[in-house]
């Protein structure tokens, strides 16, 4: 079922490997999510995401930090990209940088992260370490509404994995991964069915008189 007359029009922002755009762009390809990728924007020209996009025809943009003066010039640039390309959900796959209020401003409720730890716990940098080296026995990765603070906005949907004995930084990363790429294609499939509703998307006013 599609809640928006057309599929969700998905803008990424990734600075590296790009591995959740990817299983995001697999459940677009071959599960049927209703929505498609228009644009990736990179902070790094030699972010592997961007070349998965162009495998995919996807356009893709590099806005590169030092050519602005400040970080809020540098988002009105990333916005400027985003809005020309029609976005209506912005994707933050491992980007990693702090959008500031001008960009949040641009797309009100409408930006979406992915933490690798059970927030509120592990926020910031090196969550997997931080659960390692705190001891707890499950963690695993969130979805969230990104809001002006560093992984404190609404959660939309956590998946949980175990830390087993042994593990280090690295292993429960991986295991952690396997799920993220689970949980993103599924709070956007949600997002996508009105299953779950996001203050900056509003259903098409036909669709909304249906229902
Ligand atoms: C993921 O672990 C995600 O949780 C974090 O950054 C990593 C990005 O990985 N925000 P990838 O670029 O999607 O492979």
């Amino acid at each position: 079922m599609t809640f928006f007359d057309s599929p969700l029009r998905l803008g990424v922002l990734a600075s590296g490997r790009g591995s959740n755009f990817a299983a995001i762009l697999d459940a677009i390809e071959a599960d049927g999510l209703p929505a498609t990728v228009v644009i990736v924007v990179s902070d790094r020209p030699d972010a592997l995401a961007l070349e998965r996009a162009r495998l995919h025809g996807i356009a893709t943009a590099v806005v590169v930090p030092r050519d602005y003066p400040d970080r809020q010039a540098f988002d009105v640039a990333v916005v400027e990209r985003l809005q020309t390309a029609g976005v209506q959900l912005v994707v933050l796959a491992g980007f990693m940088r702090l959008v500031t209020p001008a960009f949040l401003a641009a797309f009100p409720g409408q930006v979406l992260n992915i933490h690798p730890a059970l927030l509120p716990s592990f926020p910031g940098l090196h969550a997997q370490r931080q659960a390692i080296e705190y001891g707890v026995r499950i963690s695993g990765c969130t979805v969230h509404v990104v809001d002006e603070g560093v992984d404190t906005g609404p959660i939309l949907l956590q998946r949980a994995v175990e830390v087993h004995d042994g593990d280090d930084e690295e292993s429960l990363a991986a295991r952690i991964l396997v799920e993220e790429h689970k949980a993103y294609p599924e709070a956007i499939r949600r997002i996508a069915t009105g299953e779950i509703r996001i203050p900056g998307l509003a259903p098409t006013p036909r669709q909304e008189h249906v229902a």
